[in-house]
């Protein structure tokens, strides 16, 4: 997988960029607020057509933009992917403003034929480490489950739909469990299970889907990551990621389960490391018929991936509460290259990988191995406000640009 042009119009800082790139390393160097953070965005948001910061999509319109007759923002990208790596494709996506004045639609193109905005995911594959990634670990159960959402849609199309259906009857589900409550809905009364079976029956469907696949992908991202961070830390930090789902699954005893619940350390040997969705189904099924009365008295769906977890130990201690903050960020970036070496296997081609000022906070050895690891990357776009941070057989190696003011200029730096 490659990104061989990248085109930004009135993208953040960018009024105007034509930018190509190489394949294997670039490096961007620039002082404070030049444009780096934003150019690794604007290739982010060509790969999933989400901003990574930006609460609503006209905060990455350029202020300049206003100066326009219509404001509006553009990002473009050529890609070389799948088996046919000759023919390249045109992705493209622009932000036009609606009627309203204040919101911005989105048209997403491929090849300059209008297209919806998931399908657009999964064309330009890339993996993004930033330094507030250490979230990841520090964070809510949200991020986590984010986290797992973009990895997975990426690899997985269906995936992506599923889980977008799924949200859609978690939001019909939940005004249904309050509407019953409001009424006092008995929790036996067959006029309440007429009403909510239906629900229930989609909740489960596409529900466990989700679950089996994140479970399943957990597993695998469990045994790089391991691998990554032993490299990281000169093998004194094990790594272990776990899926913590609202109820038992079936992935393993129901005593394990409990101590998973309570957030203690549960070995990888006592979990099954592979889950299929129908297994699931009857379990969750199950539970919700037990639940009933639980939900309807809370008048909100309690039980499904939308209340997903993953928690992350290092040597059997829970990193979010036990991790120093050198672990927690090399946790982070272990997780983010095994994301890349997953979703290489999965998808057969290597995604593009941003790394955005990841050398701060590392310390000498850690960088080291790091930059050994990126040897397995097809291409890598990594941004730093000093050259120093990197050796100079690395910068050889690499293409190097500054970016000032956004835009970016070619240097020569070995
Ligand atoms: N919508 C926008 N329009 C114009 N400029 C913007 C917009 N959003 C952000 N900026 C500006 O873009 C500039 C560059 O931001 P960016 O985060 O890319 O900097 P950076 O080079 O990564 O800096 P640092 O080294 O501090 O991380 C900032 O000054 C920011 O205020
Ligand atoms: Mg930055």
């Amino acid at each position: 997988m490659l990104l061989t042009h990248l085109s930004l119009t009135h993208f953040r800082n960018y009024a105007a960029l034509e930018l190509d790139l190489p394949s294997g390393m670039t490096l961007l160097q620039g002082e404070n607020a030049q444009g780096k953070t934003n150019l690794l965005e604007a290739v982010y948001f060509l790969a999933t057509s989400r901003s990574v910061h930006a609460q609503q999509e006209r905060e990455v319109v350029d202020w300049g933009a206003d100066a326009e007759p219509i404001p509006y923002s553009r990002v473009a990208g050529t890609i070389h992917a799948g088996m046919d790596v000759q023919r390249p494709l045109e992705l493209e996506i622009l932000l036009t403003p609606r009627g309203d004045g204040v919101n911005f639609k989105k048209q997403v193109r491929i090849n300059g034929v209008n297209k919806r905005a998931m399908d657009l995911v999964g064309q330009l594959r890339a993996v993004l480490f930033l330094p507030e990634d250490i979230v990841l670990v520090t964070g809510s159960p949200g991020e986590r489950r984010r986290y797992l959402d973009i990895a997975l849609c990426q690899i997985d199309r269906t995936y992506c739909r599923t889980l977008s259906a799924y949200q859609k009857i978690v939001t019909q589900r939940n005004s249904l469990l309050k509407q019953l409550r409001e009424e006092g809905a008995a929790p036996q009364a067959s006029s309440t299970s007429a009403r909510l079976d239906f629900w229930d029956e989609k909740l489960i469907g596409h529900g466990s889907a989700v679950i089996a696949r994140r479970h399943n992908f957990i597993t695998e991202l469990c045994v790089v990551a391991a691998r990554r961070q032993q490299e990281l830390s000169d093998s004194r930090e094990a790594l272990l990621l776990q899926y913590a789902p609202s109820f038992n699954p079936g992935s393993m005893a129901e005593r394990v389960y409990g101590r998973i619940k309570e957030g203690e350390f549960v070995a990888a040997d006592e979990i099954a490391p592979t889950l299929e969705a129908v297994q699931v189904a009857a379990l969750y099924q199950a539970h919700l018929r037990r639940r009933r009365e639980r939900e309807l008295a809370a008048g909100n769906t309690l039980y499904g991936p939308h209340r997903d977890d993953m928690r992350l130990f290092a040597n059997e201690r829970d990193l979010r509460a036990f991790g120093s903050r050198g672990q927690q960020r090399t946790a982070a970036l272990a997780l983010k290259l095994a994301e890349m070496q997953v979703m290489t296997k999965a998808t057969g081609s290597a995604p593009v990988l941003l790394l955005d000022d990841v050398m701060s906070e590392l310390d000498a050895r850690r960088r080291a191995t790091l930059l050994q690891a990126l040897n397995h990357a097809e291409q890598v776009i990594l941004t730093t406000t000093d050259w120093e941070d990197f050796t100079p057989e690395f910068r050889r190696q690499a293409q190097c640009f500054t970016v000032l003011r956004g835009s970016v200029t070619p240097v020569n730096n070995g």
